[in-house]
């Protein structure tokens, strides 16, 4: 064996341990409701793993307004997408909207999440997935896990964010859910 093509599977080697290593700490990662104390949510009772590790994802919020029920269309939900510079930052999830502005490090434009931002993408965040085409309201396809990953996310930013009111047009699909 050549030393090129050692190194170039030593490399795809590398790469295919990094997979699993990536998927674990991820899973670390996802929401989990275990370690908030702010209860104004009860959808996942369940969630009550013994051995929390240290997150790093942001702590629960102790300082939220009081939520606010001002309706919004997707249209107009779409120019809260961190495009322009002044506006805040808004994230819908099962129709809530949040106001994310003050984490415009994960949600502004060119960001990680900024896929969701300016939408409701509740089906990708159920998915675990970052593409455009999962990110959109009709959540309604989702298998039970990924209505739980979903749910968890919805609980995480009801602990974190504001909510500045609902959308008003989600697909019948999912409305009144
Ligand atoms: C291996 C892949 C991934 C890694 C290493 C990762 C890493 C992280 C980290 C470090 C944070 C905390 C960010 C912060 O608070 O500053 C975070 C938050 C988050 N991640 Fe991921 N992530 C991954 C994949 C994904 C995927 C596929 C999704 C799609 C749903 C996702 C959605 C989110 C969301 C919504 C937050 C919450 C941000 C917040 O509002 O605090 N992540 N992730």
């Amino acid at each position: 064996m050549s030393l090129a093509s050692f190194n170039n599977s030593s490399l795809i080697t590398g790469a295919l341990l990094l997979v699993p290593i990536l998927f674990v700490l991820y899973r670390n990662l996802t929401p989990s409701s275990s370690s908030d104390t702010t209860s104004s949510d009860s959808s996942s009772p369940s969630d009550t793993s013994e051995q929390e590790p240290k997150s790093i994802m942001q702590p629960a919020r102790t300082d939220l307004l009081p939520p606010k029920d001002d309706p919004f269309t997707l249209n107009e939900l779409k120019q809260y997408d961190g495009t322009t510079e002044g506006m805040p930052i808004y994230v819908s999830i099962k129709g809530t909207v949040f106001d994310v502005s003050h984490k415009s490090d994960v949600y502004g434009a060119g960001k990680s999440y900024n896929i969701f931002a300016g939408k409701d993408g509740s089906k990708g965040l159920g998915m675990s997935s970052l593409k455009t085409e999962h990110a959109v309201p009709d959540y309604s396809g989702l298998d039970e896990k990924d209505m739980k990953t979903l749910n968890d996310w919805h609980a995480f930013f009801i602990k974190r964010y504001n909510i500045v009111g609902r959308v008003s047009d989600l697909p019948d699909a999912v409305k009144d859910q």
